[in-house]
């Protein structure tokens, strides 16, 4: 009989999904013979019956499918197999039933497509079965500790940056401070490689504390210097600083880019808009970078269940595909290194970071 691996991304969706579940079924295919078995919705799919998952036909995974964004299996942030959500309103462990589930499509093992929240969960769930586990990185947040790059990450940098490109032109025909605010729910990757490629001339992230008073001179020097407009990034977190403390209060509703807009304006009297960025980040096609990211990641994945080898995450890093123990995975986080390339460019280029530096 062939051997049945399964897959599933869990977490919230970004670019370059489809192209790892290609990677993955092609993989499993064509080097090992294997059947790849797609399991709809993450976690939530096991709890059917019959189980919500498909055999995936290799012939249909052509090129279209790697340059899909989202996820065709669709996924879910809202399934703890532990402490599942109920219609009462309770919670109720469900692993065993999601355990079943697994073994009812007659799988040998399982590769998950996750965040560090993800592939915690996930290696949990499988831990007691004895069901080898892999998982691979992704978040546009590009957050997930022991990997140079989740995919998704540089597909959302390309976003946030063509976004920066179509905000400077209006900016400066209308001599308006314009905010961008991006998405990195506790880290400010996404705003440190945008500012720089897109230009602005503040980034601010939650790495970095920083004061409103160093922006809006920031800002007001440049105005002296004769420039009218100016292009400001701010990481969603980022309101997280004590400086930004009272934007819940001040805006609950629209989060700390509209809140910076409002405070920039009063501060330096110039015209200032803002724009939140949101799920835009995640909804795009793959850059080419995601798509070689996902076949290299997927690639490896599989080959790793191949060579007996569970319990472990793919990754980039220094330009090569490595495996590491889930366990120096989960519970942490890679932030943005305060005195680390990126945020030195930043700097050397004039760019304001609110701080004292
Ligand atoms: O972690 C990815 C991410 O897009 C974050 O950048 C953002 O804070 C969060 O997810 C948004 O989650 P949701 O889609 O549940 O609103």
């Amino acid at each position: 009989m062939t051997k049945r691996i399964g897959i599933l991304t869990s977490g919230g969706d970004c670019a370059g999904l489809n192209a790892t579940i290609r990677a993955v079924a092609l993989r499993a295919h064509h080097g090992h013979g294997w059947t790849t078995v797609g399991i709809h919705y993450g976690t939530l799919g096991l709890l059917e019956r019959p189980v919500a998952a498909e055999a995936l036909d290799v012939g249909r995974l052509d090129a279209a499918m790697a340059r899909q964004g989202g996820t065709f299996l669709g996924s879910t942030n809202r399934g703890d197999p532990f402490a599942f959500p109920m219609p009462d309103g309770s919670r109720k462990d469900r692993s065993g039933e999601m355990v079943d589930g697994l073994r009812l499509l007659g799988l040998e093992g399982l590769i998950g497509i996750g965040g560090d929240g993800s592939l915690d969960i996930l290696r949990r769930l499988l831990a007691p079965s004895g069901m080898p586990f892999v998982g691979i990185p992704k978040t546009i947040d590009n957050d997930v500790a022991n990997t140079e790059r989740a995919i998704g990450y540089t597909t959302a940098v390309a976003v946030a940056t063509e976004a920066l490109d179509r905000l400077q032109p209006t900016g400066a025909s209308h001599a308006r401070v314009m905010v961008l605010e991006v998405m990195g729910r506790d880290a400010g990757h996404i705003a440190v490689a945008a500012g720089i490629a897109g230009g602005a001339d503040v980034v601010l992230i939650p790495e970095v504390p920083w004061h409103l008073e160093r922006v809006v001179a920031h800002i007001a020097g440049l105005r002296a210097g004769g420039r009218s407009s100016a292009l400001v990034v701010v990481a969603e977190a980022a309101g997280q600083s004590d400086e930004a403390a009272d934007a819940a209060s001040d805006a609950p509703e629209h989060g700390v880019g509209e809140w910076l807009a409002r405070r920039l304006s009063q501060a330096t009297g110039a015209e200032a808009r803002a724009t939140v960025l949101g799920h835009v980040q995640r909804g795009a096609m793959p850059t080419a970078e995601d798509r070689l990211l996902a076949a290299a990641l997927g690639v490896r994945a599989v080959d790793l269940l191949a060579e007996g080898k569970a319990d472990r995450m793919v990754a980039w890093w220094n330009r090569q595909v490595i495996d590491v123990p889930l366990a120096k995975v989960v519970g942490r986080s890679r932030t943005v290194d305060r005195d680390g390339t990126l945020v030195r460019t930043a700097r050397a280029l004039g760019i304001c970071l609110g701080d004292a530096a």
